[in-house]
């Protein structure tokens, strides 16, 4: 019988911890945390992150602030809105939602971040600490992947780990990490392009799917015995929900989940533990000013 990776139960648990510390900051006469989100336009997915980003930073005890623009601000207007925030004091943090529409250039936006306030962990300066092992923020999809396998203590050591999806905030650094010291998987990438998918993926000990592509991931595709993380998050209309819509993963959970040792539901999966993720370098920021 497979077990369920539960992220939500995991989150809810590092949320508690995190709600701890602040009390203690706020005991010393500490600053509070303060991560800032900024929206540009009304991209139905962002819009229930970044809503869900600022409740998580009230149950925790953290301020937050939320700024809108719309869909067609000029990039100058957004690069001046991230230096401000680079040096307003009181900010410890802060997140631009990806994506960003066409005329604006992500790489611009990111590399425009201060590195220190980078709270997603997608400033080159941070990618490339990661790559080399050194401490700084992490992705908060791969760092929420990583203390998922910690703390179930998944085995990794000279397992075969396969990632679907090459994407920066997901598949391309969470194949960095697990190929680590400490986490010694032989990690293979496999996108688009790649030929024999299902071949590569069936002799896999750990499937990490971040595809976006609701089902890719089918039954014939697993081996027995298989940990499976789903990453994907794709909103489809429903009509058995109130909001009208539900997440679906890139895992046909149903069939799949039967022949697995472990497996991450979506929802309740990967999903909190992004979100708890972010919580986690704001914590750090705000400790190191
Ligand atoms: N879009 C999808 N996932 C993320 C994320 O983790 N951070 C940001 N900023 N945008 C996203």
């Amino acid at each position: 019988m497979y077990k369920i990776i539960d992220g939500k139960k995991v989150a809810a648990e590092i949320k508690l911890e995190i709600a701890a510390e602040v009390a203690k900051l706020k005991a010393a006469g500490k600053k509070i945390p303060h991560l800032a989100a900024i929206l540009v336009g009304n991209n139905g997915s962002s819009e229930t992150y970044v809503s869900n980003k600022v409740k998580d930073c009230e149950e925790v005890g953290f301020k937050s602030t939320l700024i809108r623009f719309n869909s067609d601000i000029a990039e100058s207007v957004l690069l001046k809105k991230i230096d401000e925030l680079n040096n307003d004091t009181d900010i410890d943090g802060f997140i631009v939602q990806l994506p960003l529409p066409k005329h604006i250039s992500e790489n611009k936006v990111i590399e425009a971040i201060d590195p220190k306030k980078d709270a997603d962990g997608f400033h080159p300066v941070n990618i490339g600490k990661m790559v080399i092992g050194l401490s700084g923020y992490l992705p908060a999809t791969p760092y929420g992947i990583i203390e998922l396998i910690k703390r179930y203590s998944i085995e990794t050591s000279g397992k075969n780990c396969v990632v679907i999806g090459r994407s920066n905030i997901v598949g391309r650094p969470v194949s960095i990490l697990l190929s680590q010291k400490g986490f010694d998987a032989t990690v293979t990438v496999v996108h688009s392009r790649t030929k024999n998918i299902t071949d590569i993926v069936n002799k896999a000990d750990i499937i990490i799917a971040a595809i976006g592509s609701p089902s890719f991931i089918t039954e014939k595709m697993v081996k027995e015995g298989a940990v499976v993380f789903d990453v994907g998050a794709t909103r489809i209309e429903s009509k058995e929900t109130k909001s009208g819509y539900k997440l679906v993963g890139d895992v046909d959970f149903e069939k799949v989940a039967p022949k697995c040792s472990y497996i991450t539901p979506v929802p309740g999966g990967i999903g909190p533990m992004t979100r708890v993720s972010l919580l986690r370098n704001t914590l750090v920021a705000a400790k190191k000013v």
